[in-house]
């Protein structure tokens, strides 16, 4: 029987902000707390996360505000002791991870103290989570500043089910090597059964990530931690596209707002961007590539505005505030230079809009422009989308969001090229209205397709499939001899061919290979089977022939494999020589006994 849904992320669909004498409720900024409402409101389930506030939490009233959360919506609040709340959010997730994971390593801070917060706050998750948990639950944990709450969890639950979304993209392997503290972090994710990412290039970079760190392999869909298969997926987050549409098609302050706008904007193409003020989002090279548009273009002075939506976001953070700094100077700057006492080519709106505003003005917009540096997904691309149904409009779009993946109806971009940024701005506000039609429909089509319950659908049903694997997945193993039965065949036998294998096997693995050294105990043991007249003992491994020699040469009798079977040095030979045919016959002439065939057509005999 399938148990309730624990959604867990970091922000709740609701945030509490502290305003003079008391509080006041926001919606969560954020793809997430967007995409997992109208999923959680539609299948049921709790859901934990924190309040985005940390100071006076002790207040009546703030209690009275979360029990209403809890009561109402199964919103269950995790508190935050100050410190930790700035370690945590304002420190190792957003100053660490965040620009690590969007491939800004040159805005990397690290501090230790952030870290130990990172982990208390993962901690003090696992709690709410664990108070909560009942068995057969699914446990969804969300995002980046999650990452340690699987395994976390799995050391208290061992047999819950517990799957983990990524809403960010996962950078290259070189990149993610510069991140303080990455052992921890992939331990943490491989507690789960499952970890979906947004795109399929996301979640090779996670695989090259465990090779690369672990010396892990894995298959694409697949990895196993011990005899437990975590399962790997690429799962697109989608919108819920009736939240928008149902506003389009009924709601009053939606039709009344677009009216004014309208008229606003009479005669004027509309260009439309929203974002999080986020460096990831591309905001100042937007607004520099708009002025070169202006600059080159006579034909649209006078004819077009962009109206950019930046909503605040992360404020306590320096590098944000300078964001801010650097966009209103370009703000100025493009209003003040290029402007005229009737026109004012660029709207800047830096605060949180409502929704029935935001869905007029996706109506509104000619096109929309989306810039992101890099970006997981990109939701604002699929709403915009979602209110075209008649085929209007023209989305341009960063082929560094993980939408480009699947919205190749777009006109694409590369954020950085200012340029031809402006180039294919000019070519999208003169599309031909039949090419427009066609990729909008097309577009429209697969954005109500692929929505968001089909998204949460397929992440509950992998993750149920994932658990039910964990027996299979072991029942699959060979089954393991036992310690009486493999001394009973040694003593039995009157000859005995011994091929052992090293990391894993004679040692465990090491998170850096050159630390799996074989210590004395294991040297000693191979010493004195190899010294047995009747044992043939051969130790292959897919470690280099250099390294076999340094850690095995002093072993007597002992054949040594190398690069998995690439390279054979016998005993006491002095050389190396490649495993080819003509060294598989030697191999009988070294031993003149036959323990059978080695692999592949011309394999001779090994002793
Ligand atoms: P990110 O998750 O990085 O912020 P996305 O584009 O994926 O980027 O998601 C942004 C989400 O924020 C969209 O769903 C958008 O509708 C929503 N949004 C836009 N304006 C606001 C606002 N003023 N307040 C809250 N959410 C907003
Ligand atoms: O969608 C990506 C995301 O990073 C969410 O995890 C996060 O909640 C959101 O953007 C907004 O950021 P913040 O929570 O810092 O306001």
């Amino acid at each position: 029987m399938i148990g309730r849904l624990i959604v867990v992320s970091n922000r709740l669909p609701l945030t509490l902000r502290k305003v003079d004498e008391g509080w006041a409720t926001e919606r969560s900024p954020g793809g997430l707390a967007s995409a997992m409402k109208p999923l959680l409101r539609r299948n049921g389930g709790d859901w934990i996360g924190w309040a985005g506030d940390s100071a006076e939490l002790d207040r009546e009233d703030r209690r009275a505000i979360l029990h209403d959360w809890a009561q109402k919506d199964h919103c269950f609040t995790v508190e935050l002791p100050p410190d930790v709340a700035t370690g945590f959010y304002e420190g190792y997730a957003n100053q660490t991870l965040w620009p690590v994971f969007h491939n800004f390593p040159s805005q990397l801070k690290f501090e230790s103290k952030a870290w130990e917060a990172y982990v208390e706050a993962n901690r003090i998750f696992r709690e709410a989570v664990v108070e909560r948990y009942k068995p057969n639950d699914l446990i969804w944990v969300h995002d980046y500043h999650l990452m340690l709450l699987p395994q976390m969890l799995r050391d208290k639950l061992p047999d819950a089910a517990i799957g983990f979304f990524l809403h960010i993209p996962f950078p290259s392997s070189e990149i993610f090597l510069v991140l303080p503290r990455r052992e921890e972090l992939l331990e943490g994710l491989l507690g789960a059964d499952l970890l979906a990412f947004q795109t399929h290039g996301h979640l090779q970079q996670f695989r090259a990530a465990l090779l690369r760190v672990f010396g892990m392999e894995s298959k694409i869909e697949q990895v196993a931690v011990g005899s437990r298969p975590v399962r790997l997926e690429a799962l697109p987050i989608g919108i819920a596209p009736e939240e928008y549409t149902d506003l389009l098609k009924s709601d009053k302050t939606t039709a009344a707002q677009y009216a004014e706008w309208v008229a606003r904007y009479s005669g004027r193409k509309v260009l439309l961007a929203v974002d999080r003020l986020d460096y990831t989002k591309g905001v100042p090279e937007r607004l520099r590539a708009y002025a070169h548009l202006l600059r080159s273009s006579s034909e649209l002075k006078e004819n077009v505005v962009l109206i950019q939506i930046a909503v605040p976001t992360r404020e306590g953070i320096d590098t944000y505030q300078d964001l801010r700094t650097e966009v209103n100077r370009l703000v100025g700057e493009i209003n003040g230079k290029l402007g005229t006492p009737e026109w004012t080519p660029l709207v800047y709106i830096n605060r949180s809009i409502e929704r029935t505003e935001l869905v007029g003005l996706y109506k509104l917009a000619d096109v929309c422009w989306v810039g992101s540096l890099r970006d997981g997904m990109n939701l604002v691309a699929k709403e915009y989308v979602a209110c075209k149904p008649e085929g209007d409009g023209v989305l341009v779009l960063s082929e560094f969001a993980g939408a480009a993946a699947e919205m190749g109806e777009a006109l694409l971009i590369n954020p950085f090229d200012e340029e031809r940024t402006a180039a294919t701005i000019e070519r999208a506000l003169a599309l031909d209205e039949q090419e427009r039609c066609q990729r909008m429909t097309t577009l429209h089509n697969r954005v109500l397709r692929n929505n968001v319950f089909r998204w949460g659908y397929r992440f509950l049903a992998l993750l149920q499939e994932a658990v039910s694997e964990r027996g299979r997945y072991i029942d699959t193993q060979p089954q393991r001899l036992r310690p009486g039965e493999i001394r009973d065949a040694y003593t039995r036998a009157s000859r005995r061919l011994l091929i052992l294998d090293y990391d894993g096997t004679l040692v465990p693995f090491a998170k850096r290979p050159q630390q799996a050294a074989p210590p004395p105990v294991v040297l000693d043991l191979l010493s004195a089977l190899a010294s047995e007249p009747r044992n043939c003992v051969a130790l292959m491994s897919g470690r280099s022939a250099e390294n076999l020699d340094r850690w095995f040469g002093t072993v007597r009798g002992m054949w040594l494999v190398a690069e998995h079977g690439a390279e054979l040095k016998p005993p006491s030979a002095a050389t190396w020589e490649p495993l080819r045919s003509q060294v598989a016959h030697r191999l009988e002439v070294y031993s003149g006994a036959n323990f059978g065939a080695l692999h592949g057509p011309h394999a001779g005999k090994f002793c």
